[in-house]
């Protein structure tokens, strides 16, 4: 039987690697998780007020269909807090989606065309590239520089009459880079000079270590931005599935897909209505875990830079912001690539980690992605290994 093409060329390095670790388990010994992004599979777990409404919601019988376009009382919260952060919105310009996955893969489907072109960070979170080719287009990466500022001239240099969108993630995930107001500035700028539509990721916001944050809202003025945010990973729901989109309401250029994404969000009929009564709870109930987890984070990653820049033959940026890090290797002669890199230390350690190369080959070749949201005693168990596994050079 025949499948598409374009479901084979679908990757996802972060789970795809999770078959090797599989391998690895037969050994029976002990493996450590440094791969995926789940703040709620450490020792972050959901506010009680969170879970609290979740529960009441099912046992008041809020157990059917909702709206389409998301519960009215949840997109009013959402307007709230991302009008808070700049962007001006009509609640008709919010859709609540399962996670900000779907939101990206509507995103997508409703502007990526075969020959489309899509520009995005180099590294980025694999499912941005992998929608766009799995929608018919092609992804256009640009380089971020030793200071975490996107190359100007380079992104320029990568516009093409086929350009269709610039993507922004911000924090990025895998370097855990922020940007500031002036490089968001400059890169929307390009977008609006070139008539692109401008696809911003802010679903780690509020985890941010050093410096203010700067929304895109703040710069967004009439232009075509789409935000894409969640309760994942701020409100650690990882595991119930629920996000958002906003597209800019002071934006004209914007009406066609404020008339034709809905029609996307109405196939798959609605999002789980006791989640969203959660994440309106979310929104508006206590926020103190969030300062809680940001300091906690920011112990884990102070750690784990100093212990890996400590490590011979590997060298680490401070992230300003998400949960992971990026750090270079040098590969030498021991290793072919960073996918071998990331096998042999899983096999001899039981370290799981992602090969940069999974975040696109152009700027994540001769990296790998750790997650640092374990305990401090996880994080130093690991790195004694590394260090050890790295000296057997
Ligand atoms: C930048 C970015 N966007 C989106 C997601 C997925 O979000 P959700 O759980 O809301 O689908 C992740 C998860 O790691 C991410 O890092």
């Amino acid at each position: 039987m025949k499948i598409s093409d374009r479901t084979r060329q679908v990757e996802y390095a972060i789970r795809d690697i999770i078959q090797y670790a599989r391998e690895y388990q037969k050994t029976g010994k002990e493996l450590i998780y440094l791969n995926i992004g789940d703040p709620v599979q450490f020792d972050f777990k959901t506010p009680e007020h969170i879970k609290n409404a979740l529960i009441n919601a099912v046992r008041n019988d809020e157990n059917y269909y909702t709206d389409s376009e998301g519960l009215p009382e949840l997109r009013a919260a959402i307007k709230e807090k991302e009008e808070k952060k700049g962007l001006a919105l009509d609640i008709n310009d919010i859709l609540v989606t399962n996670g900000v996955s779907e939101g990206l893969d509507m995103t997508m489907a409703s502007i990526v065309e075969p020959g489309s072109e899509i520009l995005m960070p180099g590294p980025h979170y694999p499912p941005y590239a992998s929608y766009v080719k799995f929608y018919g287009g092609t992804v256009a990466e640009f380089k971020i520089q030793d200071d975490g500022k996107p190359d100007i001239d380079y992104l320029r240099s990568k516009l093409s009459p086929k350009s269709r969108a610039i993507c922004i993630l911000n924090p990025n995930n895998p370097t855990g880079e922020v940007f500031d107001a002036k490089s968001l500035q400059q890169i929307i700028d390009i977008a609006a000079e070139h008539n692109l539509y401008i696809i911003c990721d802010e679903i780690y916001d509020k985890i941010v270590f050093d410096d203010t944050f700067s929304g895109i809202g703040k710069l967004s003025k009439d232009l075509p931005i789409i935000l894409l945010n969640g309760f994942s990973k701020v409100y650690l729901m990882t595991g119930w599935r629920c996000g958002y989109i906003c597209m800019n309401s002071n934006c004209k250029e914007l009406d066609d897909l404020r008339v034709n994404i809905p029609k996307l969000a109405r196939v798959r009929i609605s999002t789980n209505l006791p989640v969203q009564i959660a994440a309106v709870e979310a929104l508006r109930g206590p926020q103190e875990h969030i300062p809680q987890m940001v300091h906690k984070l920011k112990n884990r990653r102070d750690y784990i830079v100093k212990r890996l820049n400590a490590i011979n033959g590997i060298t680490c940026n401070l992230p300003r912001g998400a949960f992971y890090v990026f750090p270079k290797i040098d590969l030498g002669t021991r290793w072919k690539n960073d996918k071998d890199f990331v096998l042999d230390l899983l096999n001899n350690t039981g370290i799981l980690t992602v090969h940069g190369s999974g975040f696109g080959h152009t700027f994540g070749s001769n990296h790998f992605r750790i997650v640092y949201l374990p305990h401090e005693e996880i994080l130093e168990n690991a790195m004694n290994k590394m260090e050890s596994f790295m000296n057997k050079r």
